[in-house]
């Protein structure tokens, strides 16, 4: 039996992810680090546990129950540290081994194929990349608060901002919301989000389908806690996780025109179904949520919302014909469960991640969808969790979807996020019929990063006996 997962001291983002229907993420960087780490102090009963997440999921479902109709108050934060900030607070960086926190990911954006071939004017093999400025300046830390309102976030928000004053200068502040009505919980493409977790052993029970995942995966030094640079962790670290942090500026009315222009030439299926049914073969469900494993030609929205049938195919049915779903789908490519392919030297169960992020920015307007042209930034702010950004975030992002390669040469790449800067991205697997037909991506891309950080999710008691004084 191994030893429980202390839910105190793991903050409430990470396994469970704070409740939400409007977030903000204030990046800061520390300006007078000694009075930083006193007022820390005052800052550690704020911060949102896995145990207060839990008591307030449970409020709100007791509310829901009772037949109340609006949303309960609730704030939620959460604080991460970068390398940066880390060395300001005096703790070295290199400790914990993972050389992408300790470079950061300005410089894994800038690497090309090396890193993450984040799009930009190109410097020797790399790029200069085409993000806001204020990722482009140091950056110690972020502050995440969650909240039902935009006005509990304020309050929140001008709380910590008082017991800090002085002591740190922000940087950036960025403001994201869940999508209205009934497109809540689905991405600004359209499509329903957050329907695959690992299911973290002795945090939840698997759903039908779900592969059980070490804590160690997501979590420092817990059972499968396996750093690629083979590092023994300092014991401090334990409960604390890696938060990878990107804006993702998405185009939301070329997504649609490239649709419209595209369609799967079926001749069973008016044009309107073929733009359809290559949306959900680009992303590897349907805007329901519906997986096109189990339902590859007409959407069948229950098995969205059915826990244990959004998660009921690992692909073994349709290795290589592709009838399913291509090998290219977003789905696939940054989760190909039972599906790798023999000889390739990886355990799928090795590259998971938790991810937590929010849409940002407003709802295409009559405007930008008549002309098919976006005149508002909107996107995701992405968030994941891993214990090692080299095996989760920037394995997924540079192994698998930015690779043609993967899982067979000549796939293509993974087109909601795949990125190249020196080819033109092309994919297959799109026409069930002719898997092999080669579809090219424009050359702007759906989703274009904008900037980002890789960060450090201290445990509570890292947080009081190691970054606090
Ligand atoms: C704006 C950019 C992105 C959009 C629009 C997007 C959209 C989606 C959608 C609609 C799903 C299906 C919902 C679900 O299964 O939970 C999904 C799943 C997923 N995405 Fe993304 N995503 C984006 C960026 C990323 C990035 C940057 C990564 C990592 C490098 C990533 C990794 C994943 C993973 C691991 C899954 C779950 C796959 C599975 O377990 O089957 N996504 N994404």
């Amino acid at each position: 039996m191994s030893t429980p997962l202390d839910f105190a001291n793991i903050q409430g983002d990470i396994l469970e992810g704070l409740p939400k229907k409007y977030q903000t993420f204030l990046f800061f960087v520390i300006a007078d680090a000694t009075e930083f780490r006193h007022r820390l102090t005052d800052i550690i009963p704020l911060i949102t546990t896995t145990v207060q997440v839990q008591a307030d999921m449970n409020a709100i479902n007791e509310h829901k129950a009772k037949g109340h109709t609006g949303l309960l108050k609730l704030v939620g934060t959460n604080i991460a540290f970068s390398h940066s900030g880390l060395s300001a607070l005096g703790i070295d960086p290199t400790t914990l081994g993972d050389s992408l926190f300790t470079n950061g990911q300005l410089v894994d954006a800038s690497a090309g194929a090396a890193g993450l071939s984040d799009p930009g004017p190109i410097v020797g093999s790399g790029t200069d990349p085409a993000w806001d400025p204020d990722f482009k300046k140091q950056i110690d830390g972020c502050i995440l608060i969650t909240g039902e309102s935009q006005q509990t976030i304020s309050e929140r928000l001008l709380e910590i901002e008082t017991k800090l004053a002085g002591t740190v200068k922000t940087i950036k502040e960025l403001n994201g919301n869940v999508r209205p009505g009934d497109q809540a919980g689905h991405e600004h493409f359209g499509f329903q989000d957050g329907l695959s977790q690992p299911p973290i052993i002795g945090f939840r029970t698997p759903n039908t389908g779900e592969q059980p995942t070490d804590p160690g995966l997501i979590l420092l030094g817990e059972k499968g806690d396996a750093p690629l640079s083979n590092i023994t962790r300092p014991p401090w670290a334990k409960d604390s996780s890696f938060l990878v942090f990107r804006k993702l500026q998405q185009f939301v009315p070329e997504f649609n025109k490239f649709l419209a222009e595209n369609p799967i030439p079926d001749k069973n299926l008016p044009p309107d179904q073929g733009s359809t049914l290559l949306g959900a073969r680009l992303v590897g469900r349907w805007t329901s949520g519906a997986p096109i494993d189990l339902d590859p030609t007409v959407d069948n929205p229950a098995d969205g919302k059915d826990p244990n049938r959004a998660n009921d195919f690992d692909y073994s049915n349709d290795l290589t014909a592709q009838t399913k779903c291509p090998f290219t789908a977003h789905l696939r490519k940054t989760n190909p469960r039972a599906s790798i392919v023999p000889g390739l030297s990886v355990v799928q169960d090795n590259f998971r991640i938790i991810r937590q992020g929010i849409p940002y920015g407003p709802e295409v307007n009559p405007d930008e969808a008549e002309s098919q042209t976006t005149k508002f930034d909107r996107g995701l702010l992405f968030v994941s969790y891993q214990s090692d950004i080299g095996k989760g975030f920037h394995f997924i992002q540079r192994t698998w979807s930015n690779n043609p390669d993967f899982p067979n040469p000549g796939s293509g790449y993974d087109g909601i996020i795949g990125q190249d800067i020196f080819n033109q991205r092309t994919t297959t697997g799109m026409d069930p019929e002719n898997v092999s037909t080669s579809l090219a991506l424009p050359k702007q891309a759906f989703v274009i990063p904008l900037g980002g950080e890789y960060f450090l999710s201290p445990s509570i008691s890292a947080l009081k006996t190691v970054f606090a004084a």
